[in-house]
């Protein structure tokens, strides 16, 4: 199936944990009448608790590839350890979902690959020294409230170092997918990052938001790569901000962020191959 595929279905920041049992199928069902060849989701899909159970209904219904990353809000009222061990049990378990992490660079067709990590915000955007902005992330992620306890520098190390590991990850894919020889590398990723992604009320979010917001060491991978290599294109897919923004820094580099509402659900975008 991967080879052939001419679309992808792309969800992000869809909450789902906020659904019934009845809406959550409804929206299955309307992902399944795109019927596309694959669904890509970046992030955000429910909570550490019910996160499980919600992605195998939702490939119960979808019935199809599911490529996904995690954002900060699948790992609340959880831990990053315990949901991340989880994730590679399905990927190795069960064939429809995939864990992009775990999973590796999937080659879509002839010319596309597909690669992602989570990502996490880490504090080099704005001002993180003289932020008053506190996400819940600090108090419900049991990694980074330890750290918060301590204090917002230990919270900003503990921020940081998921950061960059995930980056470094994603970083070894990039040059795993370039061994395909791609004409085309999409990345999905959790947090846009480029502060020119990361929008409120269509500007450029404030110097308070963007340590939480933007995931500056991603957007150093990307340029380094597009940089290196102008005649592959890199579409980068992410969301967190609920905002959508469209970002081109380079002629062969897109950010697409995608616009979210919690209790509303939607298909952000059906990509085409
Ligand atoms: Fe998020």
């Amino acid at each position: 199936m991967g080879g052939l595929m001419k679309t992808l279905t792309w969800l992000t920041d869809v909450h789902l944990n906020f659904l019934s049992k009845d809406e959550q199928q409804r929206f299955y069902k309307r992902i399944k009448d795109e019927n596309p060849d694959g669904v890509l989701i970046t992030g955000d899909i429910a909570e550490a608790t019910n996160i499980s159970d919600i992605l195998l209904g939702m490939a119960n219904v979808v019935n199809r590839p599911i490529y996904f990353i995690l954002g900060n809000h699948d790992y609340y009222h959880g831990s990053v350890h315990a949901v991340r061990n989880k994730m590679l049990e399905f990927t190795d378990s069960n064939n429809l979902l995939n864990w992009l992490p775990q999973s590796g660079p999937q080659r879509l067709n002839e010319n596309t690959v597909l690669v992602g990590q989570d990502g996490w915000a880490d504090g080099r955007l704005g001002n993180y020294r003289d932020t008053p902005v506190m996400l819940n992330d600090s108090r419900l992620i049991e990694e980074l409230f330890k750290e918060a306890i301590l204090g917002r520098y230990p919270l900003l190390d503990k921020m940081q170092s998921l950061a960059d590991d995930d980056a470094n990850a994603l970083k070894a894919n990039i040059k795993d997918a370039l061994k395909l020889k791609p004409k085309k590398i999409l990345i999905a990723t959790h947090v846009p990052p480029f502060k020119e992604a990361c929008l409120y009320e269509g500007k450029i979010s404030g110097d308070d938001f963007l340590p939480f917001f933007g995931a500056k060491v991603m957007g150093d991978v990307v340029s380094e790569f597009a940089t290196q290599y102008q005649d592959i294109s890199f579409v980068v897919f992410c969301g967190h901000t609920h905002h959508q923004a469209h970002y081109q820094p380079m002629d062969n580099l897109i950010v697409k962020v995608g616009a979210a509402e919690y209790y509303y659900p939607e298909i952000q975008e059906v990509v085409q191959l």
